[in-house]
């Protein structure tokens, strides 16, 4: 089953509430937490996913995009993230295999971002994961146009779940609409994140519906 995830980084935050009520008909609620470090923007940390806890039932997939994150999972966690993810790139190795322990620990699901050209890099850790994510735009920022370079990614990622962890989702982020999504649908994704095309239109749960194909 496919399921839509609206990125809040679209929404008004001065109404935040409200924005995440428009979305109720979509599957989850992704809330992107950038540090103005690992990528060239700020947005949202934990006191503000624990207030965004607090005002709904939503599955909250949070996505760090934060330099050494292992230092914030257990912040996370108890804020009520019900998924976090981490990049490659935001640590050594070694930080990121304590990242994924910590989940693991506070029985958050895990999971395991590939940048833009890092299709393979989640063959070690496909085992221990529920969902690996591939970026479709250059993290940092909402309203960037999807990378079309990125379905081959798709389709080599979901072929090496199918193979070594089949229950394993597959997530992708950025420039998801309605003329992109069967693409990526297509090569193997079944979780679509999309900002932009969700609040940007006057419509929500159409711009929601018309991304379910
Ligand atoms: C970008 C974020 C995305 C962003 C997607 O770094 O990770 O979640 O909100 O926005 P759209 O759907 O507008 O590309
Ligand atoms: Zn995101």
């Amino acid at each position: 089953m496919i399921k839509i995830a609206p990125s809040i980084l679209s929404a008004d935050f001065a109404n935040l509430e409200r924005d995440i009520r428009r979305v109720s008909s979509a599957d989850w609620l992704h809330v992107d937490v950038m540090d103005g470090c690992f990528v060239p923007n700020l947005t949202i940390g934990v006191p503000v996913v624990q207030s965004i806890r607090k005002c709904t039932g939503m599955f909250l997939d949070v996505h760090l995009m934060i330099d050494k994150p292992v230092r914030y999972v257990e912040a996370f966690a108890q804020a009520g993230a019900d998924l976090l993810s981490v990049h490659l790139e935001a640590d050594h190795p070694t930080g990121i295999a304590e990242a994924l322990r910590r989940m693991e620990a506070c029985k958050v699901k895990r999971r395991w971002p590939c940048g833009p050209s890092r299709p393979s890099a989640v063959l070690p850790y496909l085992e221990g994961l529920d969902m690996v994510l591939v970026m479709t735009v250059e993290p940092g920022f909402g309203g960037q146009a999807f990378m079309e370079s990125q379905l081959d990614t798709i389709r080599q990622v979901r072929s090496i779940i199918e193979k070594y962890n089949p229950a394993c989702e597959l997530e992708v982020d950025g420039g998801i609409a309605p003329k992109t999504a069967p693409l990526v649908v297509e090569a193997g994704a079944n979780v679509l994140v999309a900002g932009s095309a969700v609040y940007g239109k006057e419509d929500i749960p159409a711009a929601i519906a018309a991304l379910r194909v």
